[in-house]
């Protein structure tokens, strides 16, 4: 049976399942080597061969409890025919919404065709995965997603955005509208392929004030999770409002989300006691002390299992796992969440 499955269901499992976020990628030699054969990251993301075995290779290496599908949020704004390119050490590169017309041209006829790569790998990968292993999909929030079309890329504090939000509220809103449509269609169309569960990641969702977080963040995530289950009632989804604070209860009562994942900066006890009655937790080791290792891993584990894991909890970190972590650490890290 599959354990992740039966805790997003509602079910407290001992030990809690756990998978790690951004857990393929490049703290792996054998990720490494992969990528070498690709031209650019985006094509390794559209070629089924490469995304299913870097999907695979975390799941070989530790057993965790889930394989995330190999993608990217960005492949979104791609297919919406905003250019999309990875430059090596320096992330992603857009072609920036400067407006109206901007928005206005992006077009969505082509959505599934260009997307259809990646629908593919999911058929695949359903195929390879044991009896334990759940299959995950995932797809950007709006807002956060947003942020990298209209900066043109990663952003310190994402001002263009902010700014654009309040200036110009109803032109965001087309925008933030379009991709609560096409999020919503591409999120059904990985679980018609055989997505089992689907995280929702909103990295950004933390810079913004609480009107604001309401009408571009719970607002959006409230759509998208009526429309993807009137497709798949049964479906899990995880949202990732990384940073809310506070706005981590709201969010967890307000959007219809099976499961929070939780960033590192969330105390453990007020999460268990605001979030966990009603929600499933998922996090939230802080990436830096799995990357650290040693006494100060042990603490910190210890301490998520004694408050979370008594109700319904997935382990997982608070944000993705950093490129220059230890393998052993992760290794040291899964067993002693398995108690071993
Ligand atoms: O979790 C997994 O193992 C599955 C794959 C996955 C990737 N990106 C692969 C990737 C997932 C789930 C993501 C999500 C993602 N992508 C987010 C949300 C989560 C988060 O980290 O906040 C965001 C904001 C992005 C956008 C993105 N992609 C950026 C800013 C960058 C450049 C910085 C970086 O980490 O390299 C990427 C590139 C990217 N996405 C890589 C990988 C493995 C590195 C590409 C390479 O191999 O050179």
């Amino acid at each position: 049976m599959k354990s992740l499955l039966q805790t997003l269901k509602g079910a407290t499992i001992s030990p809690p399942p756990i998978w790690l976020m951004r857990q393929a990628g490049r703290h792996l030699r054998e990720y490494r080597d992969l990528r070498l054969h690709a031209n650019t990251f985006l094509d390794f993301c559209y070629s089924p061969d490469m995304a299913v075995e870097a999907t695979l290779q975390p799941v070989r290496r530790y057993g965790v409890d889930a394989a995330i599908l190999f993608s990217d949020i960005l492949v979104v704004p791609d297919a919406l025919g905003q250019n999309v390119s990875f430059i090596s050490g320096m992330g992603p590169r857009l072609e920036p919404l400067d407006g109206r017309t901007a928005i206005d041209r992006l077009d969505t006829t082509n959505l599934h065709a260009h997307l259809a790569p990646i629908y593919e790998s999911i058929r695949r990968l359903r195929t390879q995965l044991s009896e334990t292993t759940t299959l995950i999909g995932f797809a950007g929030a709006p807002w956060t997603v947003a942020t990298y079309m209209i900066e043109g890329g990663s952003s310190r504090d994402h001002q263009r955005t902010r700014a654009y939000a309040y200036e110009s509220p109803d032109d965001f809103q087309v925008l933030i509208d379009l991709l609560v449509e096409v999020t919503a269609a591409y999120l059904i169309r990985q679980a018609d392929e055989g997505a089992e569960v689907v995280q929702i990641f909103d990295s950004w969702a933390g810079v913004l004030p609480p009107v604001q977080f309401d009408r571009w963040v719970i607002k959006p995530f409230q759509k998208i999770v009526a429309t993807v289950k009137t497709a798949h009632p049964h479906l899990p989804i995880i949202g990732f409002p990384r940073g809310a604070g506070l706005g981590y209860a709201t969010f967890s009562a307000k959007t219809g989300v099976d499961a929070v994942s939780l960033d590192s900066t969330v105390p453990l006890t007020w999460a268990a006691k605001n979030i966990q009655q009603d929600t499933v937790i998922q996090g939230n080791l802080d990436n830096l002390v799995l990357r650290a290792g040693g006494k100060q891993l042990e603490n910190a584990v210890q301490e998520i299992l004694s408050v979370l894991s008594a109700r319904p909890f997935i382990f997982n970190l608070g944000h993705g796992i950093l490129p220059d972590t230890p393998v052993d650490n992760v290794r040291q890290l899964i067993d002693m969440v398995r108690g071993r």
